[in-house]
């Protein structure tokens, strides 16, 4: 038994170190089902990002584009235009044949407890922010709340480097932030959005539970949460904006 015992701890100790392997490193070129380069298609070649990502304003989820826009450009097998030749390309034709969606692996995810809608970001009038907030970057890796704001703030496909990084200059997609898509990471930003950090201390006590709803239009009177597209704005650091 004692013998069996071992054994069992043996391998998980050993399955718990492999797992470490796997996931701790990076993702490699050869993880991905195609070696689809964002540096080759979104700079050197100057395909906009929402070309490609056409729900990223739309929708919740941004989505891989359908092999269906590959083929736009690259063909198929029995027409293909763009790199006839390639291995690479002809692998992503052969997915259009099979008539199956290719395998990509999913970089960033975040939990399915928590609601992040891409097109409520993509979309969000860049006044929303308070005024001092997102100022300047300085240099092409700054990572500082206040550089990601200011890239935020700029809109359009620059809007996505906010979150994601400089994607045009990786061949292979890697989040750049270590803390990418956790609780603190989502809330630092709310807080530099009109009425966040008002609202983080509303309801504190007795009295603004029994006044809670007057108390409220005051306060988002006072700080602008009536949205000049004419709804009332999510509360950005209330629990249940994020989670259902
Ligand atoms: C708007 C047009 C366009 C779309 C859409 C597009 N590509 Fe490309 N792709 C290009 C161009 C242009 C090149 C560079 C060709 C060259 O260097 O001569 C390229 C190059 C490539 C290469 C490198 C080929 C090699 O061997 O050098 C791969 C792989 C590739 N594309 C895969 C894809 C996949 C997969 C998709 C769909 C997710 C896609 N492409 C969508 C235009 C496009
Ligand atoms: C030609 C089509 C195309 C263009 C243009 C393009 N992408 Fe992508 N994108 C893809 C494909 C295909 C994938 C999945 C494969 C991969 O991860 O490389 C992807 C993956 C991603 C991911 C990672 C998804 C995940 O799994 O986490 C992000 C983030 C992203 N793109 C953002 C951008 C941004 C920002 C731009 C503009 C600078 C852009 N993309 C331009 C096709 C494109
Ligand atoms: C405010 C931060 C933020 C901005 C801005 C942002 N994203 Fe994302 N993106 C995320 C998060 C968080 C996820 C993970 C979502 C999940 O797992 O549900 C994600 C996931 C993705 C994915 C993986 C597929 C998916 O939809 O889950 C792609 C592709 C992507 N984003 C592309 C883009 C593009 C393109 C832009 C700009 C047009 C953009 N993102 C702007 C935070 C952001
Ligand atoms: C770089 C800044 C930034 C980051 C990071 C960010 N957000 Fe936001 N988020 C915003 C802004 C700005 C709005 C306000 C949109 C408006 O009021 O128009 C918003 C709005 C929202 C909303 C409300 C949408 C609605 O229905 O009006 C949700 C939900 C949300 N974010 C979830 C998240 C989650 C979850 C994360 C982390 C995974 C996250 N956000 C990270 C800037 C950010
Ligand atoms: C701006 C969005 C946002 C808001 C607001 C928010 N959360 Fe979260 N929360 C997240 C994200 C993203 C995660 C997932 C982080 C991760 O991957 O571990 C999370 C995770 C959690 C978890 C799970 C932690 C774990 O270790 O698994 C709990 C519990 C939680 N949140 C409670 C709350 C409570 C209580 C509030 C209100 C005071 C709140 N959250 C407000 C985005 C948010």
């Amino acid at each position: 038994m004692r013998q069996f015992m071992n054994v069992l701890i043996g391998q998980s100790v050993l399955c718990g170190l492999l797992f470490l392997c796997i996931f701790a490193s990076p993702v490699m070129a050869e993880d991905q089902p195609i070696a689809f380069s964002h540096k080759l298609h979104a700079d050197q070649n100057q395909i906009p990002c929402q070309y490609c990502h056409l729900y990223a304003r739309r929708s919740f989820s941004s989505g891989v584009p359908p092999v269906s826009v590959c083929v736009g450009c690259h063909g198929t097998n029995a027409n293909p235009v763009i790199k006839p030749e390639s291995k690479e390309v002809n692998t992503m034709r052969d997915y259009w044949d099979k008539k199956e969606p290719i395998p990509w692996v999913k970089i960033h995810d975040i939990p399915d407890f928590v609601r992040f809608p891409h097109k409520a970001h993509i979309n969000a009038p860049s006044s929303r922010f308070i005024d001092s907030a997102g100022q300047s970057c300085s240099g092409e890796n700054d990572r500082s709340l206040d550089c990601k704001v200011h890239l935020f703030k700029q809109g359009g496909d620059e809007r996505c480097t906010a979150c994601h990084g400089d994607l045009k200059a990786m061949d292979v997609v890697q989040k750049v932030d270590k803390d990418f898509g956790m609780m603190g990471w989502c809330l630092e930003c709310h807080l530099q959005v009109k009425g966040a950090a008002e609202r983080k201390s509303a309801m504190s006590t007795m009295g603004g539970w029994f006044r809670a709803k007057e108390e409220d239009e005051e306060r988002a009177k006072k700080i602008q949460l009536e949205d000049p597209r004419g709804f009332h704005s999510a509360n950005l650091t209330d629990c249940f904006t994020c989670h259902y």
